[in-house]
């Protein structure tokens, strides 16, 4: 089954308003055929964005969102906003959240909110240093994995996006090779399969940790690496378009 290569763009708490503007400007309308692209910037840039994708095929995610629907919830963000700011995706799970306290039944919940309110999780997992050489990376993501989809309809599992991002990969400059993270890759479709063998086959299951333009054609060669969540890279319009061509070819 062929699918679909996703490329997305995960900011974090970087930018302003006017590095916003550029970038969209001389992003959105040069995203080539044949994947699919998302941006992930900070809520307050949102808007900005948003201005810029008018008819364009650049799509719009949240980096996170509340566990609650909108209420008394100081500084909370909910799915719905994020859909009215015309958000389809939101990444869940992100270990940048895990590492300040979110746990496997918070990102549950997120990602069943999402759902809820209309958008398509990105659900992160992956392993440390430390556990993957305790030989522990197969458990670590299973588990992230299952305290998610433990006990949910299939509703959830339809549409949904996952990203393996080891957390030594992050921002380090040390990619998975692209035989380390195809094994993962493998590993977590095989887990969803015993889900439901026909959407394991349309899953689709990104990796992230320090893609950039020239490392990005090799990783996305392997046969269970149908996209990637971009961080670092992703702030540079153009190299973010290098990633985004070495999907499509
Ligand atoms: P880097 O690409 O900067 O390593 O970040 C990856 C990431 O965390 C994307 O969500």
């Amino acid at each position: 089954m062929s699918r679909t290569p996703l490329i997305a763009g995960n900011w974090k708490m970087n930018g302003r308003r006017a590095m916003a503007a550029d970038w969209v400007a001389a992003v959105a309308n040069a995203i080539p055929i044949g994947v699919e692209a998302l941006v992930c910037p900070p809520f307050p840039y949102m808007d900005v964005i948003r201005g810029g994708t008018g008819g364009s095929r650049l799509g719009l995610g949240g980096q996170n969102l509340a566990e609650e629907a909108d209420g008394a919830y100081t500084g909370g963000v909910s799915g719905e906003m994020l859909v009215d700011l015309g958000c389809t995706h939101v990444i869940v799970g992100h270990s940048e959240r895990r590492l300040s306290g979110e746990d496997d039944q918070q990102v549950a919940r997120k990602c069943s909110r999402a759902r809820d309110a209309g958008l398509m999780p990105i659900l992160c997992v992956g392993e440390t240093l430390a556990q993957r050489e305790a030989g522990e990376t197969f458990n670590v993501v299973s588990r992230q994995i299952r305290s998610v989809l433990d006990g949910e309809s299939e509703a959830l599992l339809d549409g949904l996006i996952l990203a393996y991002e080891p957390v030594w990969a992050i921002g380090t400059g040390h990619t998975a090779s692209p035989e380390q993270a195809q094994e993962v890759h493998a590993a977590l479709r095989e887990l969803v399969a015993g889900y439901d063998a026909g959407l394991a086959e349309s899953l689709r299951v990104l990796y992230g940790g320090s893609v950039k333009a020239d490392n990005a054609a090799s990783l996305l060669a392997q046969p269970d690496i149908d996209g990637g969540l971009i961080g670092g890279a992703s702030l540079d319009a153009d190299s973010f378009l290098a990633i985004c061509q070495a999907a499509a070819s």
